[in-house]
């Protein structure tokens, strides 16, 4: 059966599981498991390599890392790890497979849950497919210190849905005007719908570490002023033409270059996590996922 005939079958199979939510306690990942959800507005500013170096050096330090594909309908972390997935979210979502069937190993062990590609159908979830996904990845991400979802370009619902369940929300961004814009856009939907106050900023292809504080401070000033949203820096990544060679070669710079300029800046940026361990004061309360918000 194709994934696309059977996805009718997932809004069935999740009325069924909403009305047993409702039935039972809370659900929640495992108090140490931190969720982070990394989006931008534009597109092609970085997530994905991102999500991949930091999941990656995050590996490194020992650290239990899942990264789910939340690029549900486009995805392509799969691509980007040269891995090749037989089976992918969409046969989760459809019940031919459990997540444990489809998760792929990457680099340094970390794990990926791979999304469809190609797929119209999941690029906008039902509020009932959204409230399954949630109780699956809720269910299987408890092994894990860390859960990163890797959301796609815009401001669609599944975008706007994965960053409000998060407990941390990271912003990429390049200098680029229209990339500095998207991503106000969405701080601007997530704070009015969603009530969150603050979100971490990565500034990414940046030719130095001046021009990604210079970015930074212009943003903050705006947020502060017009949204009264925290605006913390996590850091940036300079341009590095590596990155594009291993995108080619389907390999993580920081694996294949560990002493090249993009994955000094990627460690630091996972230094920086590591050392404020809770950046968000939500996630102090409480490492559920923000199911409360839905
Ligand atoms: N620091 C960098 N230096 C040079 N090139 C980069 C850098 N970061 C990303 N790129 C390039 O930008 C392209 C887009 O990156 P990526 O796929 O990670 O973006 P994305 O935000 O995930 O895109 P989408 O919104 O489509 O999911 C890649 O092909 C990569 O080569
Ligand atoms: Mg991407």
């Amino acid at each position: 059966m194709k994934p696309t005939d059977s996805l009718k079958n997932v809004i069935h199979l999740s009325e069924r599981d909403k009305r047993t939510q409702t039935a039972h306690s809370e659900p929640g990942v495992d108090q140490k498991t931190r969720v982070i959800s990394v989006a931008s507005g534009k597109g092609g500013v970085g997530k994905t390599n991102i999500v991949a170096n930091i999941g990656y050096s995050f590996s490194k330090l020992g650290k239990k890392v899942l990264i789910f594909d939340a690029d549900l309908g486009l995805g392509n972390m799969d691509i980007l790890l040269g891995l090749a997935p037989k089976h992918n979210f969409s046969h989760a979502m459809t019940g031919e497979k459990k997540i444990e069937d489809i998760v792929m190993t990457g680099p340094a062990g970390m794990k990926i849950i791979p999304a469809a590609s190609g797929i119209q159908e999941l690029t906008e979830l039902s509020e009932n497919q959204q409230i399954w996904v949630l109780h699956e990845l809720e269910r299987f991400a408890s092994q894990f210190d860390l859960f990163i979802f890797d959301t796609g370009a815009g401001i669609s619902n599944n975008v706007i849905y994965f960053s409000a369940v998060a407990q941390e929300v990271i912003l990429v961004i390049t200098p680029e005007p229209t990339s500095i814009t998207d991503a106000y856009a969405l701080m601007k939907i997530l704070h009015y719908r969603h009530d969150i106050n603050e979100f971490n900023l990565i500034v990414n292809m940046v030719k130095s570490q001046k021009d990604a504080l210079d970015i930074f401070r212009q943003l903050n000033l705006v947020v502060k002023r017009f949204l009264n949203i925290n605006l913390n820096y996590s850091g940036y990544v300079l341009i590095d033409e590596k990155i594009t060679k291993c995108v080619r070669m389907q390999k993580i710079v920081s694996e294949l270059y560990p002493e090249s300029c993009s994955t000094i800046c990627f460690n630091a940026i996972t230094r920086q996590f590591t050392d404020s361990s809770l950046i968000n004061p939500h996630a102090s309360k409480s490492r559920h996922f923000n199911w409360k918000k839905f």
